[in-house]
């Protein structure tokens, strides 16, 4: 992902905003890669950003704040979405829209939120993710993270489920959370990112990402 982003950093797409910055994995990778970059990360959760400002050092903005309703005063080149507020769940041969509120109408103001903070023609890029399951995984500085899924509702338009998940190093847990995700089904997502102000672009040859442009 890192590396698709910076191809389009490379072609003078500088300024970057990460929606739910996490604890700064993607935004490490681009600091490498692309020290030039104009980086903002944005995340509601304030010791997610705590462990993403060690990770980055002096590199990059890091805001708390809340996607949906941020106000951030200027404006970007690409938005970029990687296993954060919003991704593209690989179900099948079907992707859906995957979100942590099941308002819909909540989802186009915050896409549309998003798009206000995008530059004319400014590109959304929304990372491709396989279904949810419960796991653990081992991160680099002897991080573990691990995750707890359960299925909650489902309706035509949307199915929910609850995901819990942990950050731990030698058995202490350094951030945890617990949120809501939901599924917004393809027919569906397409009438969002279009009512949000968005058209479809293309599916990145890396298949990691759906690329959007602001209309
Ligand atoms: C899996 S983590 C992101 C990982 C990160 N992008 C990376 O590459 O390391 C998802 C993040 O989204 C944040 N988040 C969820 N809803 C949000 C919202 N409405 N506004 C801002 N951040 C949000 C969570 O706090 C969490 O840190």
């Amino acid at each position: 992902m890192a590396i698709a982003v910076n191809s389009f950093i490379k072609n003078g797409h500088k300024k970057i905003l990460e929606l739910g910055v996490g604890t700064g994995l993607l935004a490490e990778k681009l600091k490498v890669l692309a020290p030039e970059a104009e980086f903002t990360g944005v995340d509601i959760t304030s010791s997610m950003l705590d462990i993403a400002r060690k990770r980055l050092g002096e590199w990059g903005k890091l805001i708390e704040a809340d996607v949906y309703i941020m106000d951030l005063q200027e404006t970007f080149d690409i938005a970029v979405s990687s296993r954060g507020v919003w991704v593209i769940s690989q179900r099948g041969d079907r992707t859906d829209l995957g979100n942590h509120t099941n308002e819909i109408p909540q989802d186009i103001k915050g896409l549309t939120n998003v798009a206000k903070h995008l530059c004319q023609e400014g590109l959304l890029l929304l990372s491709v993710q396989g279904e949810h399951k419960s796991h653990q995984q081992n991160l680099p500085t002897g991080i573990v993270y691990s995750q707890e899924i359960e299925k909650i509702g489902e309706n035509d338009e949307i199915e929910s489920i609850e995901k819990s998940y942990f950050f731990k190093k030698d058995g202490e847990i350094l951030a945890q959370q617990k949120l809501n995700l939901n599924y917004i089904k393809q027919w569906k997502k397409e009438e969002i990112m279009a009512q949000a102000g968005f058209s479809f672009v293309s599916i990145h040859e890396s298949q990691k990402f759906h690329v959007y442009r602001k209309k």
